[in-house]
């Protein structure tokens, strides 16, 4: 094949390359972290006169439902440690459009989280099941609520969705005040 021949073909071939590129990351969905912090892996079962008898994983359909019907993927998590719910805010940081967390006790305690989340720049929403102004004066205060971009809480795991129905109209919005 005579060498002129060949240079086309190999031009062709990256413009196509950067095509097919291009195209995938058109198809990508906006990634959303919905992060659970200690005792959440017991919903269900733990005290349920207060947080329900839905599980965490009817939690996580429901999520994954809503998330669907909005456009979004959603990376679901549960953890009982503080430094593993700071490692992933810092991996959503490179990768997701947003942040639904129910950060449970680590709500009313850690200066860490609320330091982790501070380093995000897009929009956190901050969900509670319970209604923690109703509850225990401890649970009034949240370290988190100071970088959330709105707050659900007492509407029990129907807070989950509510916050990503948000989350979609503020990653789709120009204005988040809207
Ligand atoms: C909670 C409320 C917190 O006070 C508590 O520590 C939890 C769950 C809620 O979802 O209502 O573990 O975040």
């Amino acid at each position: 094949m005579p060498d002129s021949w060949y240079s086309v073909l190999c031009i062709l071939y990256s413009v196509l390359c950067r095509f097919q590129q291009d195209s995938h990351t058109d198809d990508m969905n906006p990634i959303v972290y919905v992060l659970n912090g200690p005792n959440l892996n017991l919903l269900g079962k733990r005290q349920p006169e207060i947080y329900g008898r839905e599980t965490l994983a009817d939690v996580e359909s429901e999520c994954r439902r809503t998330a669907g019907e909005l456009g979004l993927d959603i990376e679901f998590r549960q953890t009982n440690a503080e430094s593993q719910l700071i490692d992933w805010i810092h991996e959503a940081r490179g990768r997701a459009a947003g942040i639904v967390i129910n950060p449970a006790a680590f709500t009313h305690t850690s200066v860490a989280v609320l330091d982790a989340l501070s380093t995000c720049e897009f929009p956190i929403l901050e969900v509670h099941i319970s209604n923690i102004h109703q509850r225990e004066e401890f649970r009034h205060h949240s370290f988190v609520s100071r970088v959330a971009a709105g707050v659900i809480s007492g509407f029990g795991t129907q807070g989950y969705a509510l916050a990503i129905q948000r989350l979609a109209r503020l990653i789709g919005s120009r204005d988040p005040s809207s």
